[in-house]
């Protein structure tokens, strides 16, 4: 049997300790110097029965034991099994280097806890950790130029201004009317800017870093006339609605992270980033952030034709990301969830 380490490990010091972490499994532990050294070793594919010749001050019974506790941790890796497939996935495809690799995967699960239990919490944070200030002000009236206000707003700074996440909603249908403008003036294909040498380019009324357009939207309808229950690829070139799986999509709170309020919006949209989009032109880890950026912009266009409509497209970062993925049929090493819209009619009473 061959194994060798996962390169899904991140060393750290901690206080005495050497601690690994492992941001594929979400692993971590502390190693002792036979496991370090074990670690050390197995770079790549490497004979376990060899193991034991390339570390000739451990005893064998040593070895054996610190191997089968690292391949129980995720930290080292048999020879063709799924892990081993899922590194070699990651191998090929993850072009962004360790440091953005461990943000990104590290940062996709997590506990959430509910609305009140998570307020009572900073209620006593408050009390022995004030918050920083959330706005900094100008204090020299001298120089400080003061900006016009504008009294009345048109169109579009109407809009903008209305713009406010409600999470109070009715279980009240949206139509298909409302839900096409929220992709046509987000995601939408409006032009193509022709390049014969490397390949056209889409462009949308959102930016894209290097028009590189990471982004496909998905869309579980709970309750939109016109539009059966079920969840939809938003075809951005067509501007249609593709069925992933039809019939009622899984609960919205199972989704997202166990949102009580969101369980009777009409439909919430998903924000898929297809990183390998991005990697393919631009190689540096900065591009990573671009993609994540992005994601706002087109959020931001579906808040406001939501609004547009007497709508909310309220904005969510808080999600059970595998059951997303698994229900919109997404995922693996460069396509991940980003970013979730609810869209819904807003009780205002
Ligand atoms: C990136 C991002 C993630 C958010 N995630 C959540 C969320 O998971 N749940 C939620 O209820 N609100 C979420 N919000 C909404 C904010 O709480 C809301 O925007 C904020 O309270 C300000 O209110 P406003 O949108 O009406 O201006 C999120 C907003 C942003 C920008």
């Amino acid at each position: 049997m061959r194994i060798k380490r996962s390169n899904a490990l991140i060393v750290l010091l901690e206080n005495d300790q050497i601690v690994f972490h492992n941001f594929r499994v979400q692993q971590t532990f502390s190693a002792n110097p036979t496991a370090l050294e074990i670690l050390r070793r197995l770079g790549s594919w490497t004979d376990i029965e060899a193991l034991s010749g390339l570390l000739p001050g451990y005893s064998r019974e040593s070895i054996d034991s610190s191997v089968d506790r690292l391949k129980e941790l995720g930290a080292i890796i048999v020879e063709d099994s799924e892990a081993a497939d899922r590194e070699d996935a990651f191998e090929q495809s993850w072009l962004w280097g360790p440091f953005t690799a461990a943000f990104h995967f590290g940062g996709r699960t997590g506990d959430y806890l509910a609305a009140e239990a998570a307020d009572s919490l900073l209620v006593q944070q408050a009390k022995y950790l004030p918050s920083p200030p959330l706005f900094t002000r100008n204090t020299h009236p001298g120089t400080d130029v003061v900006l016009p206000v504008r009294e009345s707003a048109a169109e579009p700074f109407r809009t903008m201004a209305r713009r406010r996440t409600m999470r109070r909603l009715r279980d009240e249908p949206m139509t298909v009317a409302a839900l096409a403008d929220c992709f046509q003036f987000s995601m939408a294909i409006t032009d193509m800017l022709d390049d014969p040498e490397i390949v056209d380019l889409p462009l949308k009324m959102t930016p894209s870093g290097g028009g590189r357009n990471p982004y496909e939207a998905y869309v579980c309808v709970r309750n939109v006339t016109g539009v059966p229950p079920g969840v939809y690829h938003y075809s951005a070139m067509e501007h249609t609605l593709g069925a992933v799986k039809p019939g009622p999509p899984p609960a919205f709170p199972v989704l997202l992270a166990g949102q009580t309020w969101t369980e009777k919006a009409a439909a919430v949209i998903f924000l898929v980033a297809n990183f390998d989009r991005a990697m393919w032109k631009y190689h540096q880890p900065a591009a990573y952030n671009a993609t994540l950026i992005e994601a706002g912009h087109i959020a931001q266009n579906i808040m406001l034709a939501a609004t547009t409509h007497d709508l909310v497209a309220d904005p969510v970062g808080a999600m059970t990301i595998e059951a997303i993925e698994a229900a919109l049929g997404v995922g693996g090493v460069t396509q991940a969830v980003i970013y979730a819209l609810v869209l819904g009619v807003p009780d205002e009473s």
